[in-house]
């Protein structure tokens, strides 16, 4: 009989499936020494089909097929057990050590930006959010900087085409907030910031934090008291606040605000060059010409501002030796932040 070489390669097969059981790697012989599809036995059936005479070819051919159909629904059962036993034993293996999922940690700059953002919640500000890439009058016009003003140079700005440019501050957010909020406004404005400046203190992106209200009677005594209450709660209520006089196009008067030292308290060390202080931010009032130039008018309202750098503060907080590491994305600092979670 034509069939004969089907059925012993029937016994064959039958026998080989029983004796890889469930092992995954023997059951995959198996398939390739039988369903292969090169040099599989079912193939050299196939081929044989060719050579028989032709009233041999029928019945050849549908005993051919019903072997094959044999031949793969019992592989793939044998594989479907395979692959069962094998997930049966890993849930099994009780000497095995447990598997810890693993968390990410959020960014120290995160940590702190979230930080101050609930500090200046709980006083009854929002959070205001405003465009990276803006138009000039935003970052210098209405802040009292107008073309050919000498401070323009020191913001090092990305320029971008048809008069847009990167932000140098979050100050044009104080802008956005003006011209569109009703009184009394109070708003926290964290965000990124861009400078062409790029050195071993300096990053060209970097982060910023920007205050600003603006209502009837504001006056410096708000700003002072204000900035006190955060500092004291951000850092340690044992710190001094200390204003220097200073200049800032849209403020005036404006300050330069130090804080006492965070790691000496004030005995003088190598962070605050042993002067004790430590200048974090740079507040004022409002000047009138930048309330003006957002439609406020300066003889009904006033307000005070205050920025600073944000990363800076996040050094200061969690005592980090360099700037360079809060961008450098180096998991052993960031696993430290483990758990930190706010
Ligand atoms: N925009 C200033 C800068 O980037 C920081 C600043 C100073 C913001 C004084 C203020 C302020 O709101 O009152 O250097």
């Amino acid at each position: 009989m034509a069939t004969e070489p089907l059925e012993k390669v029937r016994q064959e097969f039958l026998a080989a499936l029983a004796e890889a059981g469930s092992d995954p790697a023997r059951v995959e012989a198996v398939r390739v020494r039988f369903a292969g599809r090169r040099s599989g036995l079912l193939r050299e059936l196939e081929d044989a089909l060719k050579t028989l005479p032709r009233e041999a070819k029928p019945g050849y051919g549908k005993a051919l097929n019903e072997l094959k159909k044999l031949i793969e629904e019992r592989l793939a059962a044998a594989q479907q057990a395979a692959e069962d036993a094998g997930a049966r034993r890993q849930v099994l293996d009780v000497t095995l050590p447990g598997r810890r999922p693993v968390t990410g940690a959020l960014h120290p700059v995160t940590l702190v930006r979230r930080e101050i953002e609930e500090i200046f919640l709980r006083m009854g500000y929002s959070v205001a959010d405003g465009p990276e890439v803006e138009d000039d009058w935003h970052n210098f016009g209405a802040l009292n900087m107008p073309p050919d003003h000498p401070a323009r140079d020191s913001q090092d700005t990305f320029f971008l085409k048809d008069g847009l440019l990167l932000r140098t501050h979050t100050s044009p957010v104080q802008v956005h907030s003006m011209e569109t909020m009703p009184l009394p406004i109070r708003v926290i404005i964290p965000g990124r910031v861009y400078r062409r400046d790029s050195d071993l203190r300096h990053s060209p992106m970097f982060h910023q934090v920007e205050g600003l209200v603006v209502d009837e009677g504001i006056t410096f005594g708000h700003l002072k008291a204000t900035l006190e209450a955060f500092v004291h709660v951000l850092f340690d209520p044992r710190l001094k606040v200390r204003f220097r006089p200073s200049f800032f196009p849209f403020t005036e008067p404006s300050a330069e605000v130090d804080i006492t030292c965070v790691l000496c308290l004030g005995t003088g060390c190598g962070m605050c060059s042993g002067s004790g202080w430590i200048e974090i931010l740079g507040a004022g009032m409002v000047d009138p010409r930048v309330l003006s130039a957002c439609k406020l008018d300066p003889e009904r309202v006033s307000g005070f501002a205050f920025g600073c750098g944000l990363d800076r503060v996040a050094l200061l907080k969690y005592r980090l030796p360099d700037l360079r590491l809060l961008f450098s994305g180096d998991e052993r600092l960031l696993r430290q932040f483990e758990g930190v979670a706010r």
